[in-house]
């Protein structure tokens, strides 16, 4: 029987959740466009208060990853990646989602995201409800040189 998917949250991630969100990191991001972090970059904003990540796994196999800082009532999701091989199954939705209750939860009233310029993962964060607030030019570098814009988007977390 097929595992089902289990999302761990955690404000202090072992090593061994730091080489999972590896393991996805390195097989999600495509190298010509600079947006995967390395394992110091991670562990260093986990290290941060108010970093937070969350894994997904299928049984022990890791799936996916988002990391979130929430800080000062504003919450801003940093990475989200699903591994290739598990894609187009609402792992990266759901991901989203506990992101979003998560920073609700901690207090956060808006959330906030940089994306590449013709990433398709736009689509998931439109269909989330996110809605673009700015155009940043030449944001991302590229592994030659080439840059990309970066677009932001914002979502309003919560009802006053
Ligand atoms: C973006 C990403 C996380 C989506 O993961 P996923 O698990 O395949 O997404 P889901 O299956 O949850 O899709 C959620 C919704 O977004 C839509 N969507 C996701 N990827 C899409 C694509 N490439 N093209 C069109 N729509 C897409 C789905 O159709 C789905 O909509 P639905 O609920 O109406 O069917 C994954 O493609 C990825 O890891 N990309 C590389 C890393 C990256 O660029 N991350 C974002 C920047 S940090």
């Amino acid at each position: 029987m097929a595992a089902d998917l289990t999302i761990r949250v955690s404000m202090r991630a072992t090593d061994p959740d730091i080489a999972d969100a590896m393991k996805v990191m390195k097989a999600a991001f495509p190298p010509q466009y600079g947006e995967a972090w390395s394992a110091p970059q991670l562990s260093g904003m986990m290290s941060l208060p108010g970093s937070l990540l969350a894994i997904a796994r299928l049984g022990d196999l890791p799936v996916g990853f988002a990391l979130l800082r929430s800080i000062a009532g504003e919450a801003e999701l940093l990475l989200l990646a699903v591994h290739p091989d598990h894609r187009g199954c609402s792992h990266g939705r759901r991901l989203l989602d506990r992101c979003m209750n998560e920073a609700e939860g901690s207090g956060a009233k808006a959330m906030f995201l940089e994306v590449r310029s013709g990433n398709p993962a736009i689509h998931l964060y439109s269909k989330a409800g996110f809605f673009q607030y700015n155009h940043r030019p030449d944001y991302y570098v590229g592994s030659n040189g080439e840059r990309f814009d970066a677009l932001s988007y914002k979502i309003m977390l919560g009802h006053d």
